[in-house]
């Protein structure tokens, strides 16, 4: 009886300070939150309908992880994504991590092929007389990337070019000195080049 007494003692201590965000997060409450919460902007299961917003599906489900903790931090500055993350627990940001990540990836098939052939010679050789870094040294030679590298395969020009832009100018606030040093030797053409040949790829 004492013990018994003393469990559901327990029991309603932990119903009294337990919140929802505090519960483990089954598939179902992750899919409600993707759904009801990040579908809006990224797309049925991460799959980008809209260019300004990064495709999740396929994306390493690491990445995906530190760049929630980033924005959450505030580490890497978006005024968008920040509130988005604000009220989920650590447990539902690597949850989510794992349902996008898992999604089917479709990517855009290339419409101008000579402006794709470019972007992917400077993919694969960089440019040895600017000295950009050939890209598939990190990013992998099928552009899938790693651990903690993005995927680039795949995602909208737009938002590759986006990006590459603000490393240059440093407003993206996450990893200055890699991607930086990267970019800002990029003409405007290599930019477009580039993202249009890997957004191509699957
Ligand atoms: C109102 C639109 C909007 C909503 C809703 C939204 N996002 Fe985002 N998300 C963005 C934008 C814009 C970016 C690009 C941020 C930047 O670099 O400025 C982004 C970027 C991201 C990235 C980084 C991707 C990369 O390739 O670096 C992740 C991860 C992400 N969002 C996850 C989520 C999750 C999970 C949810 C739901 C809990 C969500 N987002 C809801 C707009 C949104
Ligand atoms: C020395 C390694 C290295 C090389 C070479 C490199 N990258 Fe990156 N790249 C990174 C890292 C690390 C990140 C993740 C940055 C972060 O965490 O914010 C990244 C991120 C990116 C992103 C952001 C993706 C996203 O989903 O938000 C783009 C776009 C990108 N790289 C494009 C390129 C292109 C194009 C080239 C070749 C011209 C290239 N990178 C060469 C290391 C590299």
């Amino acid at each position: 009886m004492r013990i018994k007494l003393s469990a559901s003692s327990l029991l309603l201590l932990a119903i009294a300070t337990t919140s929802l965000a505090a519960a483990p997060p089954g598939p179902e409450r992750i899919e409600k939150i993707a759904s009801e919460r990040c579908e809006s902007c990224h797309g049925q299961g991460g799959q980008g309908n809209n260019a300004m917003f990064p495709k999740l599906s396929g994306q390493n489900a690491n990445y995906l992880v530190q760049q929630m903790f980033n924005f959450k931090s505030r580490a890497r500055r978006s005024p968008v994504m920040e509130p988005q993350l604000a009220d989920l627990s650590g447990d539902d940001i690597v949850q989510l991590a794992r349902y996008f990540s898992t999604r089917p990836l479709k990517p855009t098939p290339v419409t101008d092929e000579q402006l794709g052939a470019l972007g992917r010679a400077l993919y694969m050789q960089g440019n040895p007389a600017s000295g950009v870094a050939a890209c598939y040294v990190c990013h992998g030679p099928t552009a899938r990337g790693g651990q903690m590298l993005p995927r680039l395969a795949g995602q909208h020009a737009d938002y590759l070019e986006l990006q590459l832009r603000r490393f240059i100018e440093r407003s993206r606030t996450t990893d200055q000195t890699l991607m930086h040093s990267v970019a800002s030797k990029m003409t405007d053409q290599e930019i477009r080049a580039v993202s249009h040949f890997l957004s191509g790829l699957d």
